[in-house]
């Protein structure tokens, strides 16, 4: 029986063989954040001369790039990229995903956004039939903690502060337990308009392209 970590390593090392076709002296690859992640970057990197370099989504992926000897670039000196491949904390059958779990909700929204396609990597403890068992991380403006906490109780959500956390943004995170997501793509659009909510960790708006799920009898792929 292979173990989470196991698992991991071998969904990683898919998502390589799965960008490689992609790779080109001009490539700039979108890279997520979290341990799944980290072994994607891991296994990415002995091919380092075959693109250009990488965004990261966070502070953190950009050092472990950095630390591979592949290059690292700001997002605004990107126009477009092939594929951002990250990992998530639940992922539906329809690829909409919780993230955040690691705190990097927004740059991660953001770099996907630019990214032709999103390859989500997970093992399958992450899929599940209904979002929501995970606690959705929404990123706030500190100002905003409070009130939007109110918001999240009166749809149904505990709120609680990530203490001691600051995001790479200088913003906090409200962990929200309770939620029933049944309609993950209204919820995140509702979400979007409480005003101090900088991101919510739901991506159902523009979810996954492609999932790699690693089961113990292989690496699936899940299509949109
Ligand atoms: C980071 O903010 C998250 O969105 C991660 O992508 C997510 O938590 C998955 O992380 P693991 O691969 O560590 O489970």
């Amino acid at each position: 029986m292979l173990s989470q970590q196991e698992l991991k390593q071998s969904v990683a090392a898919a998502a390589v063989e799965y960008v490689l076709p992609l790779l080109g002296a001009d490539v700039v690859l979108g890279v997520g954040t979290g341990s799944t992640a980290d072994l994607f970057i891991d296994a990415l990197a002995p091919h380092r001369g075959r693109f250009k370099g990488a965004v990261a989504s966070s502070e953190r992926s950009a050092a472990r790039l950095a630390g591979h000897g592949i290059e690292v670039f700001d997002l605004n000196e990107v126009r477009g990229m092939p594929v951002y491949v990250d990992g998530a904390d639940e992922i539906d059958a329809g690829l909409n995903m919780i993230k955040g779990g690691g705190g990097a909700l927004t740059r991660e929204k953001i770099v996907a956004s630019v990214a032709e396609r999103f390859v989500c990597i997970v093992d399958e403890s992450k899929l599940v039939e209904q979002l929501g068992a995970f606690p959705l991380p929404v990123e706030v403006i500190p100002m905003a903690r409070a009130s939007v906490a109110r918001r999240l109780e009166g749809m149904g959500g505990r709120p609680q502060l990530r203490s001691g956390f600051v995001t790479d943004n200088g913003c906090q995170i409200l962990d929200v337990s309770g939620l029933r997501i049944a309609a993950p793509a209204a919820m995140e659009a509702e979400l979007n308009n409480v005003p101090g909510v900088v991101t919510c960790g739901l991506f159902a708006l523009a979810g996954a392209d492609v999932a790699l799920l690693a089961t113990q009898q292989s690496v699936r792929e899940l299509r949109r």
